[in-house]
């Protein structure tokens, strides 16, 4: 017993003594790695580095699916009639969410969530800037305006069915009129012409 004796620790709590018994060797080195692990970690999620972590990996994985998806409906032509049925067909409603996320990642700054305006012009009214007709929004978004204070969008999307369907989004915004919005700039222009649903192949 006297063994055990010199393992008790030299202070006593109330009355109470307590061996000194160490933690494992292997316990206390699985702590430290723990602790160089989570450094490890932190710098690799959390410094700020673009395209890690779990959101930008789920965009990446929402993005994926999408562009699978869309062998379904091939490469969209940037002329009226495709705008309009992106617009108007329910076929394509869950299409269009990739044209409200593109707007809600990247145009929200300048015009504003409901396309209000901001830095950009209203898009919720009958005024417009540089637009005459639908396909003038697939122009602008892939050149830009204004010597890029309105930047191009050509070279960034992943496909070219974005930019079309970021136009049918942006489209379909006017004349919601939203309240509040920036005062109109630009003219008037004729309403979009009317969809009529093409004669379905199958
Ligand atoms: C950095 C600010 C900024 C961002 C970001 C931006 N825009 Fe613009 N946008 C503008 C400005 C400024 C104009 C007006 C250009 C002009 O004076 O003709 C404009 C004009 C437009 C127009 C033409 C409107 C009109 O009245 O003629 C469309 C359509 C448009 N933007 C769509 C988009 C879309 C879609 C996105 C996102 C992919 C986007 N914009 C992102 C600033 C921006």
């Amino acid at each position: 017993m006297s063994s055990q004796k010199d393992l008790l620790s030299d202070h006593a709590y109330d009355g109470i003594q307590e061996y000194d018994n160490p933690l494992p060797g292997w316990w206390k080195w699985l702590f430290v790695l723990t602790c160089i692990f989570s450094v490890v970690y932190w710098v690799y999620f959390h410094s700020g580095v673009d395209g890690r972590g779990i959101h930008a990996e789920y965009d990446r994985h929402v993005a994926q699916v999408m562009l699978e998806r869309f062998g379904d409906i091939g490469v969209l032509e940037a002329t009226e009639e495709q705008l309009l049925a992106a617009m108007y067909d329910p076929e394509f409603d869950k299409y269009l969410k990739v044209g409200e996320s593109t707007f809600k990642t990247n145009c929200v700054q300048c015009h504003g969530v409901a396309g209000e305006g901001g830095v950009g012009p209203n898009m919720t009214d009958d005024h417009y800037k540089t637009i005459k007709e639908l396909t003038d929004i697939v122009r602008v978004i892939e050149n830009g305006a204004a010597n890029g204070a309105m930047p191009p969008w050509k070279t960034r999307f992943s496909h070219p069915n974005v930019t079309i369907l970021t136009a049918a989004y942006v489209a379909k915004m006017r004349g919601t009129n939203v309240a509040g919005g920036k005062s109109p700039e630009g003219t008037v222009i004729p309403p979009w012409p009317k969809y009529v649903p093409q004669p379905k192949d199958n």
